[in-house]
């Protein structure tokens, strides 16, 4: 549907790609970006693993595909804040105008999208031959004097019947078109409009960086953009090919404090990402925690790849499972309050809604790993319920509550510990990573003092202590997540005995 729509009208979609916690999880990975982009203004493509993530994602892919064929390169991407009422006067985009076409942009709606701040195209425009600005600089109309009924007259010169739309699109939507379409925006509702830019380009076509974005326009010879590859090869005469940014970056010792659960006026859901990347053990984990008003749910039953651990922290959750996307085989709702705890195996439907008065505040930890997936006595949905388990069996020894063996883990593993002040253990390091969700009291742990609710993150090998703080005890879940072998796991271990051979000597 996607060809068809683009060579006709030039542009196809609504598409639903994301939820709205995955919107969410986004907006806040590529906002953590710091300072400008590299090269020029879309130079994250090449620069940013957390735009390289979603702009690989399979499902955008699907999308530009049957317009680009199976070579293509990525070359831009951007971050759009739209404040109220900013308009963005109809052009095109100069970088990919180039009449031979080769050129789709990929726009999804993130934050405060609907018709009235999303975009509008004149559709069949990618035909014209010319661009807005062209026309423009021609009659003589300044970009502050063109509006919908200028271009519209421009528009109706080459197709009489031209008109402008304008489509139903929400958070999580993408909108799909051509790069030589004429489009723009004008944010009519009273939020600011956040949207990402994703641009592709044919691996034949050559991608240049504007010397100016005005008409008469000029291009760069040099440099030429960095374009990273993002399915099939590249061509080395027509672009720069650069590498993509480390898809998973090594994820390093850390303590991450976890948000206040409240919401703003209006607000129905937050979420908010603490980690992504790699490990010793693990080719991928991400970690965030996420606020849910009273009834309200952050979306439908999905399932995915990874496996998961999702922890209350505040609040009184509702769990639904089931075996399938709608909810009719073996559908089960639970209800959990602070401290518990549900797994989730991969391919698990699964969604929650917050069952209490007052937000719900819950914390998940979601991983995939190295190689095939090892199904065989892999563990099965768990729901643990160690909210109840205020002392452990013996002082700062913490009690066992469950151990598995997974899909992408040799061993899952987790305890609780109730620890009285000054209690704790000495710097160590371990084999496998642990995760550490502290939900009372407050403790010292990598040289800060740190109250609760927080989690701390210890990859294999890194070395990480304990001392709780509080006069009150210090409650914490810990989760020890130890891999399969994998290339990673020899330096794992070897990082290990250095740093546990370090802590004897001194
Ligand atoms: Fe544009
Ligand atoms: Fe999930
Ligand atoms: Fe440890």
């Amino acid at each position: 549907m996607t060809k068809q729509a683009l060579d006709d009208q030039g542009y196809a979609g609504p598409v639903s790609v994301f939820d709205a916690e995955e919107c969410a999880r986004i907006l806040s990975s590529v906002r953590a970006e710091a300072g400008p982009p590299p090269t020029w203004p879309k130079g994250w493509a090449a620069g940013s693993p957390a735009f390289h993530r979603v702009a690989s994602d399979p499902r955008i892919l699907d999308l530009v595909r049957p317009a680009l064929g199976d070579d293509i390169v990525l070359w831009g991407t951007s971050l759009i804040v739209k404040a109220e009422s900013d308009i963005h006067p109809f052009h095109t985009d100069v970088e990919s105008m180039a009449p031979e076409g080769g050129f789709v942009t990929v726009w999804i709606g993130l934050e405060n999208t609907d018709r009235s701040s999303g975009l509008k195209f004149v559709p069949g425009s990618h035909r014209y031959g010319v661009t807005v600005q062209e026309l423009n600089h021609r009659a003589g109309i300044g970009r502050d004097q063109s509006s919908d009924e200028t271009t519209l007259d421009a528009a109706r010169r080459h197709d009489p019947a031209a008109e402008i739309v304008q489509p139903e699109v929400h958070d999580g939507e993408a909108l799909v078109f051509d790069g030589r379409i004429w489009h723009g925006s004008h944010n009519k509702t009273k939020a600011v409009r956040t949207a990402l830019l994703l641009q592709y380009a044919r691996a034949d076509r050559p991608v240049r960086i504007p010397r100016r974005y005005t008409w008469p326009l000029a291009f760069r010879t040099s440099p030429k953009p960095p374009v990273v590859v993002v399915s099939g090869a590249g061509q080395r005469a027509a672009n720069r090919i650069v590498r993509a940014p480390r898809r998973s970056r090594q994820l390093g010792n850390g303590a991450h404090l976890l948000p206040v659960a409240r919401l703003k006026p209006g607000e129905t859901f937050a979420s908010f990402q603490h980690f992504w990347g790699a490990t010793p053990t693990l080719t991928d984990i991400e970690c965030h925690s996420s606020i849910l008003a009273p009834g309200s749910s952050p979306h439908a039953l999905h399932q995915h790849l990874e496996e998961e651990i999702l922890v209350v922290v505040s609040g009184t959750a509702e769990l639904h499972i089931a075996d399938d996307a709608l909810g009719s085989v073996n559908a089960e709702r639970v209800r959990m309050g602070p401290g518990d705890f549900a797994y989730y195996p991969a391919h698990q439907h699964h969604t929650l809604s917050n069952a209490g008065e007052t937000p719900l505040l819950y914390t998940m930890l979601k991983w995939t790993n190295y190689g095939k997936p090892d199904d065989r006595r892999a563990a099965r949905l768990a729901f643990v319920r160690a909210g109840g388990i205020v002392r452990s069996a013996a002082p700062g020894i913490g009690a066992a509550l469950w151990q598995v063996r997974s899909r992408w883990l040799r061993r899952l593993h987790a305890h609780v510990s109730v620890l009285a002040r000054g209690e704790g253990y000495a710097p160590h390091a371990d084999r496998y990573d642990v995760a550490i969700l502290l939900l009372a009291g407050s403790v010292e742990t990598l040289g800060r003092d740190v109250v609760a609710p927080a989690l701390f993150y210890h990859p294999a090998g890194t070395s990480h202590g304990i001392r709780a703080t509080s006069v009150e005890p210090a409650r914490y879940l810990v989760f020890e997540l130890a891999g399969r072998p994998s290339p990673f796991a020899a330096i794992a271990r070897l990082h290990h005995r250095l740093a546990n051979r370090a802590r004897r000597a001194s």
